[in-house]
């Protein structure tokens, strides 16, 4: 048996509609980039969406658009404060726009901890190094987003949340993503709504939204649909005769981020189902929850919540005597897939381990959920079967991993 950490299955309905996207030939943005973006803001609670081909490249555009808009005007070279224990990519895309991370500690939530962020600025003999509050709503939990806010005003940080993992988590009756300037999603597998490879800024801000639309097509002038551009209406045409077609030319330095209306079409039917795959998961994670109560002492089980949407199950090994690579191996070795929990990275990853003495030692929460923490499936598609296998083997491994 497998237990696996997400699946997708399309009806024969949806497989149709994919059968006519191809007999279309339309494959670049088009309507169903539209469609996804117009359903995606208004799930979230924004006014706007733009659509990118990964988490990745849509925080990328979401730093270049705060550096290039004239509103926020956000340095390059200033720092963001963000947490240490996230999916490397949140980082990545922090450096590879000329930004400078500085990590906070996380609490028990996963989540950064405003009251380190606040050590930190009282500290710091410069707060106007800093120019951006980065929180991860890590595999669905939520940071505290009124602290965050509070702290952003007093110290004036655009706030930027990375809600790649949430789709759909709640704080106080707010959907994630919209707690904020701007947010990034991905839709990567095993995410609730799941496009293969896919990615999101959403915003309420219209000169961000034109920001990211015009990055992500290498800096174009125009961000109007297609249909606009190539019937002449497009208003950003400066001039018949002048010979400027904004589609070729570009008023900022930008990107190719684009992605394909394939992406946008799984996304849909996905959405579609996005209650359910949230409700779905809660159940799973609270009979896994109830099935492997008996080893609370030795794990860390997931907290509980109707305002989460689960990315995974994760758990903390607390006891010290078990192994976690050992345990891991096990479940693999039995069907059961598991990822370590990302690691603290300034001290576990290797790209950036140039930071690892300047932090040794002062994360001391991210460093222990990343060496101790891992996680295993708690998607919509998991049987009782499946999930009572899962129960056994974990048993299995504990006591195949302790020493
Ligand atoms: C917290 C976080 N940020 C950013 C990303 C980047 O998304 P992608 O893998 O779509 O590039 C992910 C991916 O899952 C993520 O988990």
């Amino acid at each position: 048996m497998n237990v696996r950490l997400g699946d997708l299955k399309l009806s024969e309905q949806e497989k149709k509609l994919f059968h006519s996207l191809i007999d279309s030939a339309m494959f670049s943005e088009g309507k169903y980039t539209k469609e996804f973006e117009g359903k995606w803001a208004s799930y979230v609670g924004t006014k706007y969406c733009a659509t990118f081909n990964s988490g990745t490249s849509a925080m990328m555009a979401g730093f270049a658009a705060l550096q290039n808009s004239k509103k926020y005007r956000v340095k390059k070279g200033s720092k963001v404060i963000t947490t240490p224990l996230t999916y490397i990519a949140t980082i990545n895309s922090v450096l590879t726009t000329g930004m400078e991370p500085v990590f906070a500690d996380v609490r028990d939530d996963f989540n950064i901890d405003p009251e380190k962020i606040a050590e930190l600025l009282e500290e710091s003999k410069d707060t106007n190094e800093f120019s951006v509050l980065l929180p991860v709503h890590l595999l669905g939990y939520v940071a505290e987003m009124d602290k965050l806010n509070a702290m952003a005003k007093k110290y004036g940080l655009v706030v930027f949340e990375d809600a790649a993992e949430a789709h759909g988590s709640k704080y106080k009756g707010k959907k994630v993503g919209s707690l904020s300037t701007l947010s990034d999603f991905s839709f990567y597998m095993a995410h609730a709504v799941c496009a293969g490879e896919y990615g999101t800024i959403n915003t309420s801000d219209e000169e961000l939204k034109n920001l990211c639309e015009s990055l992500k097509g290498n800096g174009r002038m125009c961000c109007c649909t297609v249909e606009q551009r190539a019937s002449k209406k497009c208003p950003h045409v400066v001039e018949e005769k002048s010979g400027v077609d904004p589609r070729y030319f570009s008023s900022i330095v930008g990107y190719n981020f684009k992605a394909t209306e394939f992406q946008a079409l799984l996304g849909l039917t996905q959405i579609a189902k996005i209650d359910e795959t949230i409700r779905k998961r809660q159940e799973n994670v609270r009979y896994l929850n109830e099935g492997l109560a008996k080893y609370s002492d030795k794990l860390q089980l997931p907290m509980f919540s109707r305002e989460v949407s689960y990315l995974c199950y994760p758990l903390v090994i607390k006891d010290a005597s078990i192994n976690r690579k050992k345990l891991r191996e096990k479940l693999a070795a039995s069907g059961v897939e598991s990822r370590p929990l990302f690691g603290c990275a300034p001290i576990h990853q290797p790209a950036y381990s140039y930071m690892k003495q300047k932090y040794q030692g002062k994360l001391p929460k991210a460093e222990f959920f990343g060496s101790r923490g891992f996680y295993i499936g708690c998607h919509q598609y998991l049987t009782q079967e499946e999930l009572d296998y899962a129960i056994k083997i974990m048993g299995e491994a504990i006591k195949h991993a302790s020493n």
